[in-house]
C-alpha cells in the first residue's frame, strides 16, 4: 500500500516536471507550429526572414560606411531572385496561427497586390542601380541610398496595413 502510494507520488512528481517542461518549450519556441497541409505560413515567413537577410546587410553597409561594391550587389541579386517569393504563399484559407497577418490583408486583395508589386518594382530598380553603380564609392553610395530608400518604404508601408 505504502508502496503503491509512493510510486503514485513519485508519477506525479514526474508528470509535474513534464509538464514544466512541456510549458518551457513552448515559451522557448515561442511560436505555434504550421501543421497544414503544405505549410503556406511557415514558407511563406521563411521567405519574408531570407529577405531581410539579404536585404539588413545593405542598409548597414550604406549607414555604416562600410560599402563594398561586389557583396552589395550580390545581396541585390539575392533579393531579386527572392522577391516573388512569398506571394504564392498568400493564398485563400491561410489566416491561421502563427500567421502574423492583418485580417485586412485578405478583405483588401487589390491593395495588398498594389503594395506587392510597388515592392517588386522597387527592387528592380535598387538591383539596376547596383549592377550601374559609379565606380566611386561615395557616389555609389548615394545613388544606392536612393533606391534602397523606396525598398524599405515599400517593406514598412505594407506591414504597417498587413502585419501584426
Ligand atoms: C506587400 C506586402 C509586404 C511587403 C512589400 C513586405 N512584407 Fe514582410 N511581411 C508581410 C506580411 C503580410 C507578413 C506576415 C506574414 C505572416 O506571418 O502571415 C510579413 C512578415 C515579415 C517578416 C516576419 C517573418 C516571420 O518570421 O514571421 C519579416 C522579417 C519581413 N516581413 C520582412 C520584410 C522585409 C525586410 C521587406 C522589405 C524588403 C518586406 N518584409 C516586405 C508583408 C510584406
Amino acid at each position: 500500500m505504502c508502496a503503491f502510494s509512493r510510486s503514485l507520488r513519485i508519477m506525479s512528481v514526474k508528470s509535474l516536471f513534464s509538464l514544466l517542461f512541456f510549458a518551457f518549450l513552448l515559451v522557448a519556441c515561442g511560436e505555434v507550429e504550421d501543421t497544414r497541409p503544405g505549410k503556406p505560413v511557415a514558407h511563406r515567413q521563411a521567405t519574408f526572414r531570407a529577405i531581410l537577410k539579404s536585404f539588413e546587410p545593405m542598409g548597414i553597409q550604406l549607414r555604416e560606411e562600410t560599402y563594398k561594391a561586389e557583396t552589395f550587389r550580390q545581396h541585390t541579386e539575392k533579393l531579386a531572385e527572392l522577391k516573388d517569393a512569398p506571394w504564392e504563399y498568400f493564398g485563400a484559407e491561410t489566416q491561421y496561427p502563427p500567421s502574423k497577418s492583418t485580417d485586412r490583408l485578405w478583405q483588401e486583395p487589390e491593395i495588398f497586390a498594389d503594395e506587392r508589386d510597388k515592392f517588386i518594382r522597387a527592387v528592380k530598380d535598387l538591383q539596376f542601380a547596383a549592377q550601374n553603380a559609379p565606380e566611386e564609392a561615395e557616389q555609389a553610395v548615394e545613388t544606392l541610398k536612393a533606391a534602397y530608400a523606396p525598398v524599405e518604404a515599400s517593406c514598412r508601408s505594407c506591414h504597417k496595413r498587413y502585419k501584426r
